[in-house]
């Protein structure tokens, strides 16, 4: 049996392989080691036994939370519930009690796996001329900022059914970390410090935001000690009374007053009805290994089954290859575009999934790609292009136990500190997630996403998302992985299952930090990594009629983690974008 140096194994077992000096430098590995040694001393075999469980997380007190649940005798998902709380104190910009998102399962004792969908809603009242005039025009902001952005949040309720289904421990053991963090505070990271400074004049002019998050009227600075008190009642009420403590009761009437001062249109009803849906995920086959990723009303899954079943007709060897990177760009082109023309909520409308999955489809598609040259627009779709913003946040992590129960989280508020609002005395700040919806024909969202009338906005109806939590199963082991970035998170995940499945021996670091290009069919340009392409291999692709445009930061904060059936044992993966490179 292959055996890991004791570093190896206690850095496995934090889930701190990827960390660059920088990172590492982040964390407060005085604490990490004192936890570590005590988790080793309690494994029977001594420090140079294999991890047999990984945590990857967008923060190491995330991370650190989840080990000291499973030292606890929880299982992955009491671990899931105490990051994605812990997520939602130290990460607030990126997604929280007040946004939604998708927890993909695997039980290890029955194979079961499950995607529990806690996507925000629309509420009821929503009409389209909330957000555009009478001529069909969009509000300026009116998806994007305050009352009227802000959809029914459904993260509370998946941490809530979580415990309920899957769990080992109590709501209250669970949420004691993040409660503990929001009370006492906790010093804020160069990343926190960064984004804040980005987003200074949103948490100034928001909704309570400057007194939750400025430092006397500015963007705090690295270190400075951040404390939600508020935040903590609220976590507090849902110890003590789970989903309850959150939809309904005092937290919910000052959700809808908070939310309809802003502007918005939420009514207690919405939240007391708000509920998670269990879905099958879309599975699928990729040379060989087992592809499990999001249903609808995330896009994630049947774009990458699509784009994936594309390209399996083509050894890609290297997807970094101008040669292969052609191919892997058409198949984007293709995934995407059938993802504005046909996707949305699928309880809303008919979307023919079995169709766009399956293998004879893509081999249509694949027939229209010419292997020299880039397919023109004209001949895939579609309309005009408008000036976009560029601050969105989401979280993703991973999460295997010892036992091989798995998850993969992504969760998000969409923008960074979402819609500026901060409802009330909750301490919850909103998501604008609203805005991924589609206003209209040829009315790109934040994401310069276009949509259908499958993804126009209804009451109670889900916004689609390319949130993608993904298992990828072979003979080497078990994969979870995902990533934050909005429709890049596709791409991203894309390359992650390609990179895995040609990799012999699994090497999580180069999977999360190996370069990344994105193409989304519209607009009609392949968006490239700075500093990650060389002159010759963008002459290579633009020889073949595509249009390249440089990327002023890299993107994504992958979070990675893998299990081997030889000998179960772990490794974890953070993708260093997320400290080091202005990564999301
Ligand atoms: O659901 C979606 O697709 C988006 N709201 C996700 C946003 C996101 O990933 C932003 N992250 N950087």
């Amino acid at each position: 049996m292959a055996r890991q140096s004791a570093g190896t194994a206690l850095r496995a077992w934090f889930g701190v392989e990827a960390v660059s000096r920088a990172r590492a430098r982040a964390l407060n590995w005085r604490r990490v080691l004192i936890l570590a040694l005590a988790c080793a001393a309690m494994s029977a075999g001594a420090a140079d036994v294999p991890a047999r469980a990984g945590i990857a997380s967008a923060h190491p007190l995330a991370t650190e939370a989840g080990y000291r649940i499973l030292q606890q005798g929880g299982n992955a998902f009491d671990a899931a519930v105490t990051v994605a709380a812990v997520l939602a104190v130290v990460e607030p910009y990126s997604a929280g009690l007040g946004g939604g998102g998708f927890w993909l399962l695997h039980r290890a004792v029955d194979g079961k796996q499950v995607m529990v969908d806690a996507r925000e809603t629309a509420p009821a009242a929503v009409t389209l001329s909330m957000y555009v005039d009478d001529e069909g025009v969009p509000i300026p902001g009116a998806t994007l900022l305050g009352g009227k952005a802000a959809g029914i949040p459904g993260v509370p309720a998946g941490m809530a059914h979580l415990v309920q289904r899957y769990g080992k421990l109590r709501m209250r053991q669970l949420l004691a970390p993040a409660i503990a963090l929001a009370r006492n505070g906790f010093n804020i990271d160069s990343r926190f410090a960064r984004i804040a400074k980005v987003r200074e004049q949103l948490l100034r002019g928001g909704t309570n935001t400057a007194r939750t998050f400025l430092d006397n009227g500015n963007a705090p600075q690295q270190g400075y000690l951040l404390r939600q008190p508020e935040l903590a009642a609220t976590l507090e009420r849902m110890a003590g009374q789970g989903r309850d403590g959150f939809y309904r009761g005092p937290v919910a009437q000052s959700l809808v007053n908070g939310v309809n001062a802003a502007g918005g249109v939420w009514q207690a009803s919405d939240l007391a009805g708000y509920r998670i849906v269990e879905r099958a995920p879309v599975r699928f086959s990729y040379r060989g290994a087992t592809v499990v990723s999001a249903a609808l009303p995330s896009s994630g899954g049947v774009t990458l089954a699509q784009t994936l079943n594309i390209l399996e007709g083509y050894k890609i060897a290297d997807a970094r290859d101008p040669a292969d990177a052609h191919l892997v760009i058409e198949a984007l082109r293709r995934g995407f575009q059938d993802r504005l023309r046909y996707l949305g909520d699928s309880d809303f409308v008919k979307v023919p999934v079995a169709k766009l999955i399956d293998k004879a489809y893509a081999h249509s598609r694949a027939a229209t790609i010419n292997p020299n040259l880039a397919t023109p627009i004209d001949a895939l779709t579609i309309t005009p292009l408008a000036a976009v913003t560029e601050s969105y946040n989401t979280t993703h992590y991973s999460v295997i136990d010892a036992d091989g129960n798995r998850v993969g989280a992504t969760l998000s508020i969409n923008s960074w500190f979402g819609g500026g609002l901060v409802a009330g005395d909750t301490g919850v700040l909103l998501n604008n997630e609203i805005d991924d919806f589609s206003l209209g024909a040829g009315l790109p969202n934040n994401y310069h996403l276009l949509g259908s009338k499958a993804n126009f906005i209804a009451p109670r109806k889900r916004p689609l998302s390319s949130m993608s939590p993904t298992f990828v199963e072979d003979r080497k082991g078990a994969l979870v992985i995902g990533a934050p970035g909005g429709s890049r998170i596709i791409s991203m995940v894309l390359f992650g299952i390609i990179d895995y499945v040609n990799q012999d021996n699994v090497d999580l670091l180069s999977i999360v930090t190996a370069p990344r290009y994105h193409h989304q069919c519209w607009p009609d340009e392949v968006e490239i990594e700075p500093d990650s392409f060389s002159a010759a291999w963008r002459t290579a692709l633009e020889e073949k009629g595509h249009h390249l445009r440089l990327v002023s930061r890299k993107w994504g904060n992958m979070q990675a983690v893998f299990k081997s059936s030889a000998n179960g044992a772990a490794q974890a993966a953070s993708d260093p974008r997320g400290f080091d490179m202005g990564g999301y």
